[in-house]
């Protein structure tokens, strides 16, 4: 299979989960990944927002809030190595989806398809007599209506992109829940390489007016949907049962027990919204890194993962015929590489080039990859050893910090804790004590 690798020298970053914060910095460098000066940054800690920035950013700004940054190796996805930068607090996520992009890597990979990109922008209206005849009319109007979505923002036309479809939505009244009925109008607008929030929410008060002429009614909430269903990417991999075998599970064990694990999340609520909160563990932490809004990816995925009427897993894992492990996942996923912070915080800046400045689409692959690998890895993990013997060491390390240890005593105390009959701070203070 060819890999295209994107002039990054991966060799140089082997075994990178092994090396210091120094190495790890200066393998990036020797590897073609950044530049000198961002080997400074890095090594400076220099990612923060500076305040002058930071005050500009948002209201009443007194200082910044950093999480860990960090980097998921392995991945090859579309046939291209990706280095995954990710923003997050949790210990073992990283770990997780590096070792699980190995296993599927080794298999080739990802293989990722994504739609259009098509947001969603809604004006809702109140106080419409005729339904029928007012969503008419605004089919009769369709092309006037796009036209004047594209005048209010001109600019976005020019990029090529532009409001593009419109739909009409009846909601019926509930007078049990004593809820009027509304007219919605969806415009679906092609925003480029934006988000488009505010591209979206202008061209919907631009046209609220015209649109209430047309209904009779009144224009009462202009903004845009987060549910992005026209939006969407899809990855999938297909991984040999042989390479699933772990301690004494056979890899057909292993791969039976995780399309069992699969079937489970799909029928179980309960379930599912765990198994979802693991494959958001990995999305959000790329989402935060590249400076998009994550609540809203958030908001938009759950909402997709309740879409037959009830909240289900996100992902699929099934069998094909050669008995191979299959994996699907298909998430709603409006990011942008442009506006926004993208272009003002430095960390979102460095995940952008650690990425080699995807397009959107590309960006939508690398997330829904990330996603379906960090399934794969928590739910491997669960049927087999369970996720707390990986968690306990990781666990262990942040008891020592806690207590106080420094440098190389980290690991030293970590490892004392795990065998010891208590792990917890009162133990890795006494054993620093001893140290
Ligand atoms: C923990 O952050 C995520 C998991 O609970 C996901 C899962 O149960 O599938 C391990």
């Amino acid at each position: 299979m060819r890999r295209r690798r994107n002039q990054m020298d991966t060799n140089k970053l082997s075994k990178f989960y092994k090396k210091t914060h120094a190495e790890k910095i200066s393998a990036l460098k020797e590897a073609g990944v950044i530049s000198l000066e961002e080997a400074t940054v890095l090594t400076e800690d220099g990612l923060d927002l500076d305040p002058s920035v930071g005050e500009h950013m948002i209201e009443n700004y007194i200082g910044n809030y950093s999480l860990p940054l960090g980097i998921s190796t392995n991945f090859v996805i579309d046939d291209n190595e990706v280095l995954v930068p990710m923003a997050i607090e949790e210990p073992s996520v990283i770990a997780a989806a590096s070792f699980a992009a190995k296993i599927i890597g080794s298999a080739g990979g990802f293989t990722t398809a994504v739609s259009d990109r098509l947001m969603i922008g809604q004006v809702t209206l109140k106080n419409v007599k005729d339904m029928e005849q007012a969503a008419q009319n605004i089919k009769a109007a369709e092309h006037n209506i796009l036209e004047r979505a594209n005048e209010a923002h001109p600019s976005i036309v020019k990029r090529g992109g532009g409001a593009k479809a419109l739909e009409t939505r009846i909601l019926e009244a509930d007078p049990e829940e004593n809820i009027p009925a509304f007219l919605v109008v969806h415009l679906h607008i092609d925003t480029q390489e934006a988000m488009g929030a505010n591209i979206v929410n202008t061209m919907m008060e631009g046209i609220a007016p015209y649109i209430e002429e047309l209904t009779g009614g009144k224009a009462l909430l202009r903004i845009l949907s987060n549910y992005a269903t026209e939006c969407l990417a899809t990855a999938t991999c297909t991984i040999p049962a042989h390479k699933l075998k772990t301690g004494d599970y056979t890899g057909e064990a292993v791969r039976d027990r995780i399309i069992e694990a699969s079937q489970v999340a799909l029928a179980d609520p309960y379930r599912a919204v765990t198994h979802n909160k693991g494959i958001m563990n990995g999305v959000d932490a790329v989402v935060v890194a590249s400076g998009n809004d994550w609540r809203a990816i958030e908001a938009g995925v759950h909402a997709y993962a309740a879409r037959s009427g009830q909240y289900r897993a996100l992902s699929k894992w099934q069998k094909n015929d050669q008995g191979d492990l299959v994996g699907t996942l298909t998430l709603p996923l409006a990011i942008g590489t442009v506006g926004g912070s993208i272009s003002i915080h430095p960390g979102a800046k460095l995940a952008h080039k650690l990425m080699m400045y995807p397009d959107a689409k590309r960006l939508e692959s690398i997330l829904v990859s990330v996603g379906l690998a960090q399934n794969f890895g928590a739910v491997r993990a669960l049927v087999t050893d369970g996720i707390q013997k990986g968690h306990m060491g990781l666990h262990a390390r942040s008891l020592a910090i806690s207590a106080g240890a420094k440098g190389e005593h980290v690991e030293l105390i970590a490892e004392q804790l795990k065998k010891a009959p208590h792990m917890n701070l009162q133990t890795a203070k006494e054993l620093l004590n001893n140290l």
